[in-house]
């Protein structure tokens, strides 16, 4: 238990980083807090008009909770693997370090998911990527693969993740809550709009 909780903490540390911040300040960029929907995301990176920046955040945001679970896997074992995830998935919403102001989770919880079962996180990417080819708003992607997440794990054979899945995917939705508000009112920007 002890382990366990150790394990919840060094996930909470490294995704509690908050790179949309390190990737814009290092780059002389806005802060993303300013501008479109105010979050610390890629989404909202991209916003400010570097695609690069935003393809930055979306890869550490990502690689942060890959790494948490990779760790785990190499120096505990599975079962403090789900823990860290979700350790890594909390410590992005909530960073100490922003006074918990912080982002959705999306690229984060695609890195988690690829790390611990990665065909889940692969199918879970294609959902992302599909549904913003064809609808261009971030936020529905996010939501279309979140809520897929579930399904996926226990129809390519990793029931064990699915309770994860449907935890982060709770999470998920709650986080955007302002942009379910906005894709119901019909307002929610696509990409390349300004927010
Ligand atoms: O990853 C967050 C994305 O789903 C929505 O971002 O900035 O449009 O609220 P944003």
């Amino acid at each position: 238990p002890l382990m366990l909780l150790a394990w919840a903490l060094i996930g909470y540390l490294l995704g509690s980083i908050p790179f949309g911040l390190v990737v814009t300040r290092a780059m002389g960029i806005g802060d993303p807090r300013q501008i479109g929907s105010g979050n610390i995301g890629a989404t909202n990176v991209l916003r400010t008009g570097s695609k690069a920046a935003g393809a930055l955040t979306l890869l550490l945001d990502g690689a942060k909770g890959a790494v948490a679970v990779l760790l785990a896997r190499v120096f505990a074992g599975e079962d403090a693997v789900q823990i860290a995830a979700l350790g890594a998935f909390l410590g992005h919403c909530f960073p100490v370090w922003l006074g918990f102001r912080g982002g959705k989770g999306v690229a984060t919880f695609l890195g988690i998911v690829l790390a611990i079962a990665w065909p889940v996180g692969l199918l879970c990417c294609a959902a992302w990527a599909g549904t913003v080819a064809l609808t261009r708003i971030s936020s529905m992607g996010a939501l279309v693969a979140a809520g897929a997440s579930t399904v996926i794990s226990v129809i390519a054979g990793y029931a064990s993740i699915a309770v994860l899945c449907l935890v982060l995917t709770l999470l998920v939705f709650w986080r955007h809550g302002a942009n379910i508000a906005r894709l119901r009112a019909g307002t929610e920007p696509r990409i390349g709009q300004k927010g």
